[in-house]
């Protein structure tokens, strides 16, 4: 029985992945249906407060009972959806097989680069019927929130029994060696072949997932600021002494990545929330797509 009405601008958004649905920490104070000319979001968007009152959006990818496939989530009324609330920051949580040995499950990554393999069934822009734009997505990632985060959310991760004890890792850009850390995006439902697996590893894939495009790619177009947070799961099918991913596998560790993920998304609030309010990170994309329109006149 919450108000379905909320008047003020939100400018920071979560996107759950499989394993975070809702955001525990805050108290809603609206949820929103709403309605784009792309149809209706994959779930009901609730809003909450901060202590000191900062809007925040939460959406769960897969709507709220998990319903939907990757290849079925409605990206472009998602993002509309966000937009039209006023976000400018979305932060998202996705589960994530791992292509390299040192990133363990129930590691998280804060990737910087993609490989696009879906297979050019999902929607993937706002820009259709005639209209031409072209988005820049060399960085598809926001790098400045993805360096906040390195610098900031490093220390937070605790094992089974709830203490930090170092052992799940927070892999970043800049933990790694400045070394590239690139999200695969597949298309599913299936998981990878094991030569798949090899292929991806090949190219220099840190990590798979379902999940990042075209949603990273259609925040870019709407000029909102976004970044990825991985939550490792499994080692996807290219090691020989193990048996491939399975459900159960990525079910299992999700389990556990869950009270991570509402820890590291309630510091990362806490953190982003004054460079928000300063106008520091989220406007950095405003006006980008105006230079990206072509027209033959
Ligand atoms: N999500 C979690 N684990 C995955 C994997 N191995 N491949 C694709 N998506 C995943």
């Amino acid at each position: 029985s919450l108000p379905h009405t909320f008047n003020e601008k939100v400018p920071l958004a979560i996107i759950g992945g499989t394993g975070l649905y809702k955001l525990d920490s805050l108290t809603p104070v609206a949820k929103l249906t709403i309605a784009t000319p792309w149809g209706h979001p994959s779930s009901p968007i609730t809003i909450s407060k901060t202590e000191t009152g900062m809007p925040i959006a939460f959406l769960a990818r897969h709507g709220q009972t998990h319903n939907l496939l990757p290849s079925d989530v409605p990206n472009q009324a998602n993002i509309a959806a966000l937009k039209s609330i006023g976000v400018k920051i979305i932060i998202a949580f996705s589960a994530v097989g791992s292509l390299q040995e040192h990133i363990k499950p129930r590691d998280f990554v804060i990737p910087n680069q993609i490989i696009d393999r879906t297979k050019g069934i999902r929607k993937s822009t706002f820009f259709e019927k005639g209209f031409v734009a072209h988005a820049g997505f060399g960085d598809p990632f926001d790098n400045k929130i993805g360096k906040i985060i390195s610098d900031t959310c490093t220390d937070i991760l605790v094992n089974e029994n709830g203490i930090k004890d170092g052992l799940h890792k927070l892999h970043t850009k800049s933990n790694d060696n400045g070394d590239d850390l690139t999200l695969i995006c597949m298309e599913g439902p299936a998981f990878s072949t094991r030569a798949e697996s090899k292929l991806y590893k090949s190219w220099g894939g840190s990590v798979i997932n379902m999940s990042c495009v075209p949603e990273s790619k259609l925040a870019r177009e709407a000029e909102i600021s976004y970044q990825m947070i991985c939550m490792s799961t499994d080692y996807d099918a290219w090691r020989e002494d193990a048996e491939p991913v399975t459900v159960e596998t990525v079910v299992g560790n999700l389990k556990s990545n869950s009270k991570n993920a509402h820890l590291f998304s309630e510091h990362l609030i806490k953190v982003l929330e004054p460079l928000i309010l300063n106008g520091e990170i989220g406007n950095d994309l405003t006006g980008s797509m105006k230079m990206s329109v072509s027209t033959s006149s």
